[in-house]
């Protein structure tokens, strides 16, 4: 099938390069001339683990990037997959997908039948929309000329290919017969598992696919938008539950790693998203919760537990301030090493980071800051030049003269590290391990004084 994605932000690329790897023909349109030149080259724009040897497979063949919407004409599928960054007052920003559909609007073909799917996560009534701005600006009709379907995407940064390529689900969000046959036939080769994995692949889909299977589950397009803020909006709420839990295991001297695993033994619960942190954040989760939250409040409908788990997670970040200063008794002119800058490991986003919250709070009590990330300095020191930290090529380094050594994100490497240097490297061998990653029993051993959350 020609397939057209519009933005090579994680969503499209991954998309895209997804699309090509099962066989269909796939175009990434984008502004960003850069991105789509690198694209062409053979090289992610972005960095998540294995796409930039998908991207080099398939470039100049089945995929190829654009600046330009030409291929939208032919396609019979069009994918939006801009960015819905969220507005002061907390609902997503659709300027966008506003625009997205515009072009789209502007480059249609009335002479065939064209599939427009929202991947963007967007608010309830997005694909109603998207089709009145596509059916004004193009002068046809809605669901005679084209359909707008909902199909969310779920994938987790670090995790894309795996998640995009062996997907628990696919949810589908359309009752136009053509859209959803189309859309079938599209997916066929993801539900059946027929994809095959070069492998150069394989070392990053370990333990991917398995026995699993991916269920197809179509649906009206408003519940299919419905669905994904409100799986986000779950999975943090239980991430702030379990954070919850672990603060008060803390006071009761329990062991949280050990509630969690006893919970999550309960198929009804899952391990998974049990891990505790200092809070839950990234470019989703925060302005997901906060959409749903003013939605819902917006319709007389409020989902108290979702504000709960909100405010909860607010609280978490000051709990590891506040652990961070009892320890240290006076923030003002110590030195604090922080290591793990992203939201979470092996990706380069930084857009909504615990470690953004930590920084703020430990330079306004007066401390120094040291810090390290294996992937996301760049990106950090761009999108917040004005912060006054220095940043360490290695973690080693980042721990120099600290008063405190603050793990905020559980960089596999940071497991790894020569620990007896930077015992003697350091002012005060104190350890705060925000994700309860690091070996405690052994760094105790060492001499450091190893604290964990809960
Ligand atoms: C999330 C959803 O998981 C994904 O399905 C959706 O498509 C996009 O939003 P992502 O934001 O990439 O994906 O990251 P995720 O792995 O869900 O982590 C979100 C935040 O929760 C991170 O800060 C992470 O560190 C934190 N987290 C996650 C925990 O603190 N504990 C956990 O157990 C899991």
């Amino acid at each position: 099938m020609k397939t057209v994605c519009l933005g090579t932000g994680y969503v499209g690329t991954v998309t895209a390069a997804a699309l090509a790897m099962a066989g269909h023909q796939a175009t990434v349109i984008d502004i960003d001339k850069q991105k789509v030149n690198s694209i062409n080259a053979g090289a992610s724009p972005i960095f998540e683990p294995g796409l930039n040897d998908v991207i080099s497979l398939h470039a100049g063949r089945l995929l190829t990037a654009s600046v330009s919407l030409e291929s939208v004409r032919e396609a019979d599928v069009i994918f939006i997959c801009v960015g819905t960054p969220a507005l002061p007052d907390g609902t997503a920003d659709l300027r966008y997908v506003k625009d997205a559909a515009r072009s789209i609007g502007e480059n249609l073909s009335l002479e065939r039948f064209t599939v427009i799917v929202n991947k963007s996560t967007v608010p309830v009534g997005t694909a109603a929309l998207v089709a009145s701005i596509v059916e004004s600006v193009s002068g046809g009709e809605a669901e005679r000329h084209f359909t707008v379907a909902s199909n969310p995407e779920f994938l987790r940064e670090g995790y894309a290919l795996e998640d995009v390529l062996f997907p628990d689900r696919i949810i589908v969000g359309t009752q136009h017969p053509e859209g959803l046959a189309r859309l079938r036939e599209l997916y066929k080769p993801y539900v059946k598992r027929l994809i095959r994995i070069p492998d150069v692949l394989k070392p990053y889909l370990e333990g991917a696919g398995g026995q699993q299977e991916t269920v197809y589950f179509e649906t009206d397009t408003k519940s299919a938008e419905l669905i994904k803020y409100a799986s986000n909006a779950f999975l943090a709420v239980k991430i702030s539950y379990i954070n919850e839990i672990a603060r008060l295991s803390e006071a009761l001297g329990a062991n949280t790693a050990h509630i969690a695993r006893g919970m999550g033994l309960d198929s009804r619960i899952g391990e998974k998203f049990l891990e505790v942190s200092s809070g839950w954040s990234g470019s989703c989760f925060p302005k997901d919760t906060q959409e749903l939250w003013t939605t819902s409040r917006k319709y007389g409908a409020e989902l108290s537990i979702v504000r709960a788990a909100m405010d909860s997670n607010e609280e978490m970040k000051h709990f590891c301030v506040r652990k961070l200063q009892r320890k240290l008794k006076s923030l003002n002119g110590s030195c604090i090493g922080l290591l793990g800058l992203t939201f979470k490991p092996n990706t380069d986003d930084v857009r909504e980071t615990q470690a953004l919250f930590m920084i703020r709070q430990l330079l306004e009590l007066g401390a120094q800051v040291r810090v390290h990330d294996p992937k996301g300095m760049d990106h950090f020191r761009r999108l917040y030049p004005d912060l006054p930290v220095d940043y360490c090529e290695s973690a080693e380094e980042a721990a120099e003269r600290t008063h405190a050594l603050v793990l905020m994100t559980h960089w596999e490497q940071y497991l790894q590290l020569n620990w007896k240097m930077i015992f003697y490297s350091v002012k005060q061998p104190y350890i705060l391990d925000t994700r309860n990653c690091l070996r405690g029993a052994e760094l105790r051993e060492m001499g450091f004084d190893y604290e964990g959350i809960g």
